[in-house]
């Protein structure tokens, strides 16, 4: 009989558990011989369910490489949980790939060992906060399996002269006894530039000592630094890092693949909300983690009330004033008189109503957003041989058509288009109407339109 793969799943995690109390019975009597059997034990268990989890405990079984157990600094280090992978870390393309590099370097340190090579193991993270700098430390200990052991700075700075030192010192004897990610986040608080700081003397001693204990750090010992505001580093202290990476403010892309993450199908059933990707993209926040907040109170949402609240919450984000709106908003009405005006005068009343001629302006740009939107010719023959075989509407009902069509669409892919409108009326009557009667005598020259008079200023 084939086993299928969740009842293999749940058979593993149901022995493993039943192991747990002799586990947890062996570490509280420090037995480790027991700990060490009952850890292969698990291991054994789930390698085949659960490879990664299997692949950790074998990690910190490994005696060549177990932590010679000095004493667990308690007030210097925090073990915290990595809970993500670099696949569900959003980074720009270039970072993924150095971090990807890394990964690679220490899964196969043995093939560089015998040419004297060491993976690389130092990295100084940079940038705005809410972008995923400590995600990032995270998904360094989540995919080599290692501990992710953060320093807790409240225990580093001492009060006494020289025991901030002391204990950086302490920490990295630890922390280079086994494989680990060490996370020193805001870093700029011990690594600040040591002409930059009031109490001159113990900060350059401590620096001293950064830059002494970094260089010594060995590779199994990832070390990542973060921190929001790079310049305030020593920069002898930058120098020691392997790879200095920044994490800026999210682009559009960024927001975008952030958002395809939280919306994907998968974790919105029955709904697809894939088409607020370009809004999401659009909106101006200031880092990924308030698109991500966007988007679980938009799920959430969803569960709670059906989605029903969505189009208040992506308002929100467009109507608060946060999105840039064009500086003069004039009513659709006031709009419409002032365009026609606007046509009158550019290219004379007779030119622009001239019969068939406003119309045919209107059917060449509804073409252009056809082209832009991707149909091809062939479509669009295709819909005029049906519109032409049909009987002839109502011209009131028809322009009311036209409009709610458009706003339909707009809505469809993201784009506010009252804004996108008020932005071209603001853009046309900003510009030279020479242009504009230019490109109507080139039109004209083709048959298409009649010529207008082109005045001359002097
Ligand atoms: N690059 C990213 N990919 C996916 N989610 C992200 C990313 N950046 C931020 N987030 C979301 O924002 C939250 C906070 O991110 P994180 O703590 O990594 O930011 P940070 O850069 O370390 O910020 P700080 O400077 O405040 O420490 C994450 O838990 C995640 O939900
Ligand atoms: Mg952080």
């Amino acid at each position: 009989m084939i086993t299928k793969p969740l009842t293999q799943k749940r058979k593993a995690e149901s022995s493993a558990i039943k192991l747990l109390p002799m586990l947890v019975e062996a570490a509280f009597w420090n037995q480790k011989a027991a700990m060490s059997d009952v850890g292969e034990k698990i291991a054994a268990i789930v390698e085949a369910t659960h490879p990664a989890i299997s692949k950790r405990i074998r990690n910190t079984l490994d005696q060549n490489r177990k932590p010679a157990y000095l004493h667990n600094p308690d007030k210097l280090l925090e073990f915290e949980e990595a809970r993500h992978g670099f696949d569900t870390v959003i980074l720009p393309e270039s970072i993924e790939s150095d971090c990807r590099s890394i990964i690679q370097e220490h899964h196969r340190r043995g093939e560089l060992a015998p040419f004297d090579l060491l993976p690389r193991h130092k990295i100084l993270v940079y940038g705005p906060p809410g972008n995923g700098k400590t995600m990032l430390a995270e998904a360094f200990a989540f995919d080599l399996g290692v501990p992710f052991i953060r320093v807790k700075y409240g225990g580093l700075i001492g009060d006494y002269l020289g025991s901030t030192g002391r204990n950086i010192q302490e920490i990295m004897d630890y922390v280079r006894t086994g494989p680990c990610v060490l996370f020193l986040d805001e870093f700029d608080g011990i690594g600040m530039d040591r002409n930059d700081n009031q109490d001159v003397g113990e900060a350059r001693r401590i620096t001293n000592q950064l830059l002494i204990s970094i260089e010594r750090l060995p590779s199994t010992c990832i070390l990542i630094a973060a921190t929001n505001v790079d310049h305030l580093l020593d920069s002898a202290l930058k120098r020691r890092f392997d790879f200095v990476l920044e994490l800026p403010k999210p682009t559009e892309q960024l927001k975008r693949r952030c958002a395809e993450k939280e919306l994907n199908p998968s974790i919105t059933p029955g709904f697809n909300l894939l088409y607020l990707l370009d809004q999401i993209a659009r909106a101006p926040f200031k880092n990924l983690k308030e698109v991500v907040d966007h988007c679980q109170r938009i799920r959430r949402d969803l569960v709670l009330n059906n989605g029903v609240g969505i189009e208040d919450i992506n308002i929100r984000i467009t109507d608060s004033g946060r999105l840039p709106m064009p500086q003069v908003v004039k009513s659709r009405y006031q709009r419409q008189c002032e365009i026609f005006d606007w046509a009158c005068s550019t290219f004379g009343k007779e030119i622009a109503t001239a019969p068939g001629e406003r119309i045919r302006r209107f059917v060449e740009e509804a073409l252009e957003l056809a082209q832009a939107a991707g149909l091809c010719e062939n479509d669009i023959v295709k819909l005029s041989d049906f519109v032409f075989s049909r009987p002839v509407g109502d011209i009131k009902q028809e322009v009311g058509q036209v409009g709610v069509t458009l706003l339909c669409y707009a809505q469809h892919i993201g784009i506010n288009a009252d804004e996108e409108e008020n932005a071209e009326f603001n853009r046309l009557l900003s510009m030279d109407q020479l242009h504009f009667q230019a490109r109507q005598n080139a039109k004209a020259s083709l048959g298409i339109g009649a010529a207008c008079v082109i005045e001359l200023k002097l």
